[in-house]
Formats: C-alpha cells, structure tokens, sequence
C-alpha cells in the first residue's frame, strides 16, 4: 500500500458472528483465509503507514454494540465493520454506528447482492461512507486504503 496517510490514524476492524470460523466456513463462499490471515495482513499493512488498528470479532450483539460505544473515549477515528448476519436485522448496531458519529466502511466478503433475497438489504449501508461487497479479503484492504485517504 503506497498511500501517504492524511486520514484515519486510529482504524478500528469489527467482524460480526460466525467470522471466527473463517476458513472452515463455506469456503466456496467465504474462501480459504482464516480471521487471524486477514486480520495479519491488516495489521502489516497499517504498520507500513504508522496507523494504529485494532480488531474485534463477537458473535454477541451486545458486544458488539459495547465495543461500539467504547470508540467515544478510546481513539478509535475510523471503523471497518463486517456486521455479517447482524447487517441484515441489527436496528440496534446501527443505531450505535449513529450515536458515536464515526465515519466507517461497511465490508463483506462475499457479494450480499448476488446471494438470497434477505441478504440484499443492510440497515448499515445508508449511513457508511461506503460498501465493499463481493471483494473476499481485499475489501478489508481497499476499505483501510480508502480510509487512510479521508481527510479527518
Ligand atoms: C457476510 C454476508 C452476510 O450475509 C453473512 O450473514 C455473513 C458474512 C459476508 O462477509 O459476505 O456472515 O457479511
């Protein structure tokens, strides 16, 4: 990545239930990297640039939300978020995305539109200042990348 960095410095990554089991799980789907693959190669990318970034996967929406609202006092100025199966019926993680007023990408491995019908709506994507969809583990990358770009 050969960006010079004016945008985010602290990058926070959320991944949503059942993104733990990835390289297990419907690898025709989600492919053959792990969490901990993509969530290396992030973090190599982000020492590269000198920009801090920090990872949090749950399967719990609460947990999900409480890391959320901890961005308010821990520096957190960018989200990359992988809602997984929550993107589809979580009013409650939007509603968290909206009171802590963090720009943030939206990021699916898989492409939501090519797949069943009640994978097509998300109740992140109006509000995100994007979404990557379809793009497997590069989105996380092209997400960080567009990040770093955002003048804060
Ligand atoms: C997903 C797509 C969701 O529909 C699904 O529930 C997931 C993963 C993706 O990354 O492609 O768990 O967010």
């Amino acid at each position: 990545m050969s960006v010079e960095n004016a945008g985010a410095k602290n990058i926070l990554v959320i991944h949503g239930p059942n993104l733990n089991l990835l390289g297990s799980r419907e690898p025709g789907i989600y492919g053959y990297e792990t969490l901990q693959d993509i969530n290396r190669n992030l973090s190599q990318a982000a020492e590269k640039v000198q920009v801090r970034i920090a990872f949090f996967q749950s399967n719990a929406e609460s947990a999900l939300i409480d890391r959320i609202q901890q961005t308010m006092t821990d520096g957190t100025d960018f989200i990359i978020i992988n809602p997984a199966a929550y993107t589809h019926t979580s009013v409650a993680m939007r509603d968290a995305l909206a009171a802590v007023r963090l720009p943030f990408i939206e990021v699916h491995l898989s492409n939501i539109f090519s797949r069943e019908t009640f994978r097509h709506h998300s109740y992140f994507s109006d509000m995100a200042v994007g979404v990557i969809s379809g793009l497997g583990s590069k989105g996380y990358e092209l997400a960080m990348e567009y990040a770093l770009t955002i003048r804060q």
